[in-house]
């Protein structure tokens, strides 16, 4: 299966089992906005528990935070969100689509970089266990001169990029010859900036009421509790603000599923540290967040890093975690260290003073910034393609399964009662009854039991619990895993145990 189809199928797969859903659907849909199903906000809130509990919970320097949606707009002229947050556009003017330009040139490296991998896996191929990947890449002349190329085209980016200068990035797209993948040609109108914010008005008389935006981030709010926090609570520095909560952004590319949405999620952690000491912090929380990703157990080489070069406006470092999604190695997380930049042009703007006295060493200061900043709907989509799985079995029939780690998987166990008769069924419910206090799971009797297997492989689901007629006289049930099949006979006064064991978030929580 290529990736395409592999995206295809997630999106197909998460609509049928009730995922997610494209919304406002009835009325043909919006686009780039995606509502979240009964199995797919049960996964979407274990994800926000697990990230939540690992800041919060775990560190006992990490505070939590809901702030408001609705800001004051100074808070986007300061945070410099009004005059910068544009993405550089690009019409065609045959096919009348608009894209991102930076995107288009970025694509085109991408494809280099396919190039690059496809010689690899051939020599690989052809080598065997002799191959010696460093000197291959060294030495292979086709290599060498892609490589070079990425880094031209990707300085020549840089530069456009840092400078704003529309007019160059325009004239390399020309240069490189990139083509409308629609229109297939190059009728390519001027670059324009595009800010991505969405306003509206407050206020109920229409004519006093004035502008303000949707929240593209939600930094920003942490940022303007600082003082609310220091002063209310025993923090002392370093320490960290994190919070989770919508962002709205009026995206170009709109194609991606949940990768890109125009109201998405984020999980956002604010670290204050003494200026000069950022570099040490920033590097820490770099590895601490990839260990955090990687205790997902859902492949180690999903994921890698990827240091900026172009720097937003308010940071000194920057760098991502990216993951393998079905389109690519793409941005899932951004490290970023923020500077005083925010604090310091909310205190010049609203005039407050945004000091941070330490008794220590009796000095104020304004502390410095570390940021970790995840989507939460692009690891969602993270865990279901790296969990999506279709498996051939020896009898020739196929499964669709979601390998979904236990402990955030949306139903935990499902009670099956073999048969709807012989007090099976009123035997299964006593269980059920005593299990959904602890997590969610599911009762269900209709259909064989080889089809109840398949629902609940098709939403995740780690155990299913069979009630058979020997359940009648050994008080003893059949519980299935659901990668192996492997069908184990546990005690009822176990199970319980049994489950929890292995789906708490606990087991991911003593990983990170
Ligand atoms: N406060 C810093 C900040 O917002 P960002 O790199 O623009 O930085 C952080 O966004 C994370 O938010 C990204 O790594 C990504 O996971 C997620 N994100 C950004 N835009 C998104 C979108 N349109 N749809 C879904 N997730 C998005």
């Amino acid at each position: 299966m290529n990736n395409q189809e592999l995206l295809k199928k997630i999106v197909s797969h998460s609509k049928e089992y009730g995922f997610v859903y494209p919304s406002s659907e009835i009325y043909d849909g919006l686009s780039a906005v995606y509502d979240y199903g009964p199995y797919g906000s049960l996964l979407k809130n274990n994800i926000k528990e697990f990230w939540w509990k690992s800041m919060v919970q775990l560190n006992d320097n990490i505070v939590g935070l809901d702030s408001a949606i609705f800001m004051h707009s100074n808070t986007w002229q300061a945070s410099g969100h009004i005059d910068a947050f544009n993405d550089p556009l690009i019409d065609n003017r045959d096919s009348k689509k608009r894209y991102r330009a930076d995107l288009l040139v970025e694509e085109y490296i991408e494809k280099i970089h396919s190039k690059i991998s496809k010689e690899i896996k051939k020599a690989e191929k052809r080598y065997g266990d002799k191959f010696d990947k460093e000197e291959f890449l060294k030495t292979n002349l086709r290599v060498i001169e892609n490589s070079k190329k990425i880094s031209e085209i990707s300085k020549k980016l840089n530069h456009c990029l840092i400078n704003k200068d529309l007019v160059e990035l325009k004239n390399l797209i020309l240069e490189l010859g990139i083509n409308d993948p629609v229109s297939g040609t190059q009728n390519w109108t001027d670059v324009k900036q595009f800010n991505l914010m969405f306003s509206t008005k407050i206020g109920s008389n229409v004519d006093t009421s004035s502008l303000i935006y949707l929240r593209p981030e939600t930094a920003q709010g942490i940022f303007l509790n600082f003082l609310n926090v220091v002063n209310s609570t025993r923090v002392k520095i370093p320490f960290g603000i994190a919070q989770i909560g919508k962002a709205f952004r009026n995206e170009i590319i709109a194609r991606q599923f949940v990768f890109r949405m125009r109201e998405f999620e984020q999980m956002e952690m604010q670290f204050f540290v003494e200026p000069g000491k950022e570099m040490n912090f920033f590097d820490d929380w770099k590895n601490k967040r990839m260990k955090w990703h990687k205790s997902l157990d859902l492949g180690d080489h999903l994921y890698r890093f990827h240091n900026h070069e172009n720097l937003a406006h308010y940071a000194n470092a920057a760098c991502d975690i990216e993951f393998l999604f079905p389109m690519g190695f793409k941005e899932l997380e951004g490290i970023h260290s923020r500077t005083d930049f925010d604090l310091k042009s909310h205190q010049k703007l609203s005039g407050k003073k945004i000091n941070y006295y330490d008794q220590k060493t009796k000095s104020s200061f304004v502390p410095y910034v570390i940021e970790t900043s995840v989507g939460l709907d692009r690891l969602f989509l993270s865990v279901l393609s790296a969990s999506y799985q279709n498996q051939k079995l020896k009898n020739g029939t196929e499964r669709i399964f979601l390998k979904i780690p236990f402990e955030i998987a949306p139903i935990k166990a499902a009670i099956l009662p073999l048969n709807a008769k012989d007090n099976l069924p009123e035997k299964a419910k006593l269980l059920y009854d005593e299990l959904k206090t602890f997590f969610n799971i599911q009762y269900d009797e209709k259909d064989s039991i080889g089809k109840r297997y398949r629902r609940q492989d098709a939403i995740g689901t780690p155990y299913c619990i069979t009630f058979d007629y020997d359940t009648l006289k050994d008080n003893s049930v059949t519980i299935r895993n659901r990668n192996s099949m492997v069908q184990e006979r546990v005690l009822l006064s176990s199970t319980k145990d049994y489950i929890i064991n292995n789906v708490s978030i606990d087991n991911l929580l003593t990983q990170v």
